[in-house]
């Protein structure tokens, strides 16, 4: 898969780099590949640290390295410097499926190794990589004597900041997991929150902190230790430790992305980057898809989970649904409420599901062989309600089920505040669960779209099958009074989205159903198929919702696998304009959306290819669209563009654009 690797070179830099007046200090500096950002690491009176700038302005001002491990053992205050060696790469890879086809990796990187001074002469390294678009770093315990089976109590390291910047943020800790709204304060205001975490520095920097590759750790979240400084807070377990270990341990690398401008936070790959190859060698089996489901109907009160006379998922159903799937060309269908489970409190009774006993009224081989016969793929179901024995005792034999029925794709759900009846989603006891599913789904060839799901970090490049999550608000908690309010689908791409894929489930029509009202115009909902960038994606209305709509069209033609992602315009929170190429063929695609305030961009589309002319299908706003008044306005065109073109965007209030380029 690679395409090009430079040569990797590796010095080793002996000790001791400069020494401080007060004695055995050491520091030691970092630049980026294109030598924009500087990494500082210094050691002074046996305590590490780290600051962060790109050119002349601080991005993160010295802050905390190290950990509190059980009986409050310092492994922090006492390190020298044994060895600091340097190493560089800069290859590019070629993703399986995602925003870009081909990803650039190139980093200069530091290795610190500590050990203890005296006492158990513990030792610990600190990898630190610096890209061009911004830091990372993470731990590792190598195997040594004394330190073998440990527990991490707190985990020390800062994010100070040297002003008090504005931030969005969501908060931590809270029953509905990641599925909040989000905030923009200032860090003085901050709860501890969960990453991404976006912040605009007061010099115009933006910097987004966060994790990656996220394995049999607490995910982070981070809490400000005084007004603007800021440290990570490792998820506990129900016990309070934070994470039992056992060297060698490599913890997560902790990340921040840099940038000037808001718009290309969306084309960094550094959580990529940060992450291992695929585990997975055969990946042909692997593949991003467009759906629709028997599950809309679930939150306009049109069917029902559980059986009785409005029971979703009946044969009769499935057929129906298949057949608007082959007649629109949408080549997956999601069924849910399709096992024994549903019925009663499904949220509080998890363990009472069972995954592999269809309810009778559901003839899951003849509907299974159905859709196969008319090359549509099902998308199984597993609700689990966090009660995570109940779906380990069956999950050999849930996969075994579905892999025998022809079903390649599974969403998985953890309504709950807690799994297992005690233990956070974002925990080490999650983490470790969602890998498990991951990897034993991978054995079963079946692809993961989660719910309820601990944070991405990336991990898709290892385990390539683990390919969307919602992870956020999506379009399910639209209703007349506490919807998502238009600027979440502004803020959504700068935070949660650049952890990964995230199902939200696009493409509602019925937008002024008064059971579950939309906050967005009809162009909108097209425009979230490029500025929400998921893998496995929803066309989530009632197929005959798109009977005899022009602008249905859009969602037919729209791939959800990219060759390239461009960040074209950003005001976090306020409007977004993104621009993708189909892997597939040479057709561009532009999305672009706006909160409450209607705007006008102009855009230059000199990212379309040189030399070709193109056919634009315009799908905008009307002149009269407004997401509380008048939705479903929308103006249809069609005209011959060039890299030359400019563009007037006008988007209406709560309103959005979608536009494909056909390459003549
Ligand atoms: C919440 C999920 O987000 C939704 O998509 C699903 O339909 C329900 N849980 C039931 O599993």
């Amino acid at each position: 898969m690679k395409t090009s690797r430079s040569v990797q070179t590796l010095l080793s830099v002996f000790l001791i780099l400069l020494v401080t007046s007060c004695g055995s200090g050491v520091k030691k500096q970092l630049s980026s590949p294109d030598n924009s950002l500087k990494l500082t690491f210094t050691l002074t009176e046996g305590k590490a640290t780290y600051e962060l700038s790109k050119g002349d302005k601080v991005v993160i001002s010295p802050s905390e390295l190290g950990f509190i491990l059980s009986n409050n053992d310092q492994f922090n205050d006492r390190f020298r410097v044994t060895d600091i060696s340097e190493a560089s790469l800069d290859e590019t890879w070629e993703q399986p499926w995602g925003e870009d086809r081909y990803v650039r990796n190139n980093y200069n990187q530091m290795a610190v190794s500590l050990e203890e001074k005296d006492g158990l002469k513990r030792k610990m390294n600190i990898i630190f990589r610096l890209f061009d678009d911004g830091l990372g770093f993470r731990y590792e315990f190598p195997e040594q004597e004394n330190l073998k089976e440990f527990e991490v109590m707190d985990e020390l390291t800062g994010f100070n900041m040297p002003r008090d910047n504005m931030a969005w943020w969501i908060p931590a800790y809270r029953p509905e997991r990641y599925e909040y709204l989000y905030r923009h304060t200032p860090l003085s205001a901050m709860d501890t929150v969960h990453t991404p975490l976006t912040i605009e520095t007061k010099d115009g920097l933006y910097a987004s902190i966060h994790e990656a590759a996220l394995y049999d750790y607490g995910s982070m979240t981070i809490c400000r230790s005084d007004s603007s400084n800021l440290k990570c807070d490792i998820t506990p377990w129900s016990t309070g430790v934070k994470a039992y270990l056992k060297a060698p341990f490599k913890t997560p690398w902790r990340m921040v992305i840099v940038t000037d401008d808001a718009a290309k936070l969306v084309e960094s790959r550094m959580i990529l980057n940060l992450n291992d190859p695929s585990e997975i060698k055969d990946m042909s089996w692997i593949k991003p898809t467009k759906f629709m489901g028997i599950w809309w109907g679930m939150f306009t009160g049109d069917y029902t989970w559980a059986q009785g006379p409005k029971h979703g998922a009946t044969t009769k159903n499935a057929i129906k649904y298949i057949d608007y799937c082959t007649q629109f060309g949408i080549p997956a269908l999601l069924i849910e409420g399709w096992n024994y489970g549903w019925d009663g409190d499904w949220v509080g009774e998890g363990y009472k599901f069972e995954y592999t006993k269809p309810y009778p009224d559901f003839d899951i081989e003849k509907v299974c062989s159905y859709a196969a016969s008319k090359g549509v793929n099902i998308i199984g179901h597993h609700e689990t309600s966090g009660a995570v024995m109940n779906y380990e005792n069956q999950i050999d034999s849930a996969f075994a089920y579905y892999q025998k029925l022809g079903v390649k794709y599974v969403k998985t759900g953890y309504v709950n505040s807690v799994l297992a009846g005690k233990e956070l989603h974002h925990s080490q006891y999650g983490v470790r669960h969602y890998q498990k599913v991951a990897e034993l789904a991978a054995q079963y060839h079946i692809m993961i779209d989660a719910h309820e799901p601990v944070k991405g970090t990336g991990i898709q490049r290892t385990w390539p099958n683990f390919m969307s999550r919602e992870g956020a608000r999506g379009q399910e908690y639209e209703s007349i009074t506490n919807g998502n309010p238009p600027e979440h689908e502004a803020i959504l791409p700068f935070t949660r989205i650049l952890s990964g894929g995230m199902d939200f489930t696009p493409g509602i029509f019925y937008i002024d159903n008064p059971n579950k009202k939309i906050s967005s115009t009809l162009a909108k909902q097209l425009s979230y198929y490029v500025v929400i960038y998921s893998p496995i994606v929803m066309a989530a209305d009632l197929p005959w919702h798109y009977l005899n709509q022009p602008a249905f069209k859009f969602i037919q033609d729209v791939p959800c696998d990219w060759d390239k992602t461009i960040g074209i315009n950003a005001v976090i929170g306020d409007y977004v304009t993104i621009a993708r190429k189909d892997r597939n063929s040479d057709n561009w695609y532009l999305g672009s959306l706006t909160d409450e305030n209607a705007r006008e961009l102009t855009v230059t589309l000199s990212f379309l290819d040189e030399g070709r002319k193109y056919t634009a299908e315009i799908y905008a706003d009307g002149d009269d669209a407004d997401w509380q008044n008048n939705p479903l306005s929308i103006s249809i065109t069609t005209q011959e563009v060039t890299r030359e073109t400019t563009l007037t965007i006008k988007l209406a209030p709560g309103g959005g654009y979608a536009a494909r380029f056909v390459a003549l």
